[in-house]
């Protein structure tokens, strides 16, 4: 494979824990098309990224329209108008008073500037975030990020940064159960401020719906809680939907199934169906603590990105993309939740939309994680043409993450197939 050894002598590899064997020629819709001619069903979106399909025309057709006419500029030297009207759609697509976005190019950049936006309008300089979390791979967001595996390596970080615990049910850090615990993990925040802060917060960091970590849906009470908790201490809510963002959980962004309004949001990934860019969006109070100078990012808001953006927005309602998510995750999660019940593998089964997260354990009873078999079933299912993501901090966890586009049919497919390896690694 020709690709294989230009991967092998001239790109840094030595980071990824390993390659799917797959040379991807073409991809459009839920279909990934292998240099071999080999298609597959597409479960994972390039991590969570082509949330309306590989190529969809649309999409395909408003950023070839962008590159005839301008390319770039710097969005933050000249007025772009592709710029300006996305900010103005996503002002009236995010949740509340959120009105003035910033934008960047990866969901790691776009976490850096809503910390530091945060800093800025309450003039405080700590963050409190949640162990099993993922923000990102730079000094700053590998600091609030709760997982050794990411951060080995590179410390020490910043310091003023604190850990809640993450609302993870399936292992409740408090060895409790929902809804007697009266959501601990969130009234623990709490104590975080109090015990592990120098109360100078400027914002509490969490995903609205944990992703790396391994599929983590909070309670339903968990955002209310929390937010209530960071605000009454001075600081800001900052919502990381990089992942969960953009209809996957099964709502545009999954924070409205709590019905709560970030401070700051940031969004990434699924935003333009596979052009880079990213975004923090801010209430217009907030927003207004940066002062010249302050920020700026060169490929930040590219135009081609902008208008790709424009129409995967457009496709979004018109196809009523969150709504199929929610369908079809409801599809796959009922048969995975059948199926759960009779093989001895599967430990838990947790997601919204098509944000699910399988995970595996040798034992139900002691829930030791079966990371190898994990590892075995993501090759099986690709081996019967499906790809699926791998994931958790325990590396035990099946992401089922595919395009929202896809089909009642293509969900059945799927679930057969995770089925089926599962089965055949249980033996
Ligand atoms: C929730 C979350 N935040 C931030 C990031 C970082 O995004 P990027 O890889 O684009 O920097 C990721 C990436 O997986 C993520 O899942």
């Amino acid at each position: 494979m020709k690709t294989k050894e230009f991967y092998d002598q001239y790109l840094i590899t030595s980071m990824v824990a390993g390659f799917e064997p797959v040379e991807v020629a073409s991809a459009s819709g839920c279909a990934m098309r292998g240099a071999d001619g080999r298609e597959y069903l597409d479960c994972f979106s390039g991590i969570a990224v082509t949330n309306a399909g590989h190529g969809h025309p649309k999409v395909l057709a408003a950023a070839a329209k962008q590159m005839q006419e301008l390319v770039h500029c710097c969005t933050y030297v000249y007025y772009s108008p592709r710029a300006g009207e996305l900010a103005k759609l996503l002002a009236e697509a995010t949740p509340g008073k959120l009105q003035k976005s910033f934008f960047s190019c990866s969901g790691a950049e776009a976490i850096e500037g809503a910390m530091r936006l945060a800093k800025q309008f309450t003039k405080r300089k700590e963050i409190v975030c949640l162990t099993q979390s993922f923000h990102g791979r730079t000094a700053a967001t590998l600091s609030v990020t709760g997982n050794r595996a990411r951060k080995k390596g590179s410390g020490p970080y910043l310091s003023g940064v604190a850990f809640a615990p993450a609302p993870y049910c399936y292992r409740c850090p408090f060895k409790l159960a929902h809804p007697g615990c009266g959501a601990a993990c969130a009234q623990y925040l709490d104590d975080v401020l109090r015990y592990q802060t120098a109360g100078d917060v400027a914002a509490f960091l969490a995903e609205g719906l944990m992703g790396e970590g391994g599929i983590l849906p909070p309670p339903p009470e968990y955002f209310k809680i929390t937010t209530e908790i960071i605000h009454k201490d001075g600081g800001l809510f900052i919502d990381d939907e990089v992942q969960s963002g953009f209809g996957r959980t099964g709502r545009l962004f999954a924070i409205e199934h709590y019905g709560v309004e970030p401070d700051i949001m940031c969004m990434a990934k699924g935003i333009a169906d596979g052009w880079p860019l990213s975004a923090f969006i801010a209430r217009a109070d907030v927003a207004g603590a940066f002062t010249p100078g302050d920020h700026l990012s060169t490929f930040g808001g590219s135009p081609v990105s902008c208008a790709a953006a424009i129409a995967n927005l457009g496709v979004m309602r018109d196809e009523r993309l969150p709504e199929n998510a929610a369908a079809r995750g409801e599809q796959i999660m009922g048969r995975l939740g059948k199926f759960q019940q009779k093989n001895r593998l599967v430990g838990d089964v947790r997601g919204k939309g098509l944000m699910i997260g399988v995970e595996l354990v040798k034992d139900k009873k002691t829930k030791e994680p079966a990371a190898d078999e994990a590892k075995r079933v993501r090759a099986l299912c690709r081996e019967k043409g499906v790809l699926v993501g791998l994931g958790g901090t325990l590396a035990n966890v099946i992401r089922i993450q595919p395009p929202l586009v896809i089909t009642a049919a293509q969900a059945d497919r799927a679930a057969d197939v995770v089925e089926k390896a599962v089965s055949e690694v249980a033996g």
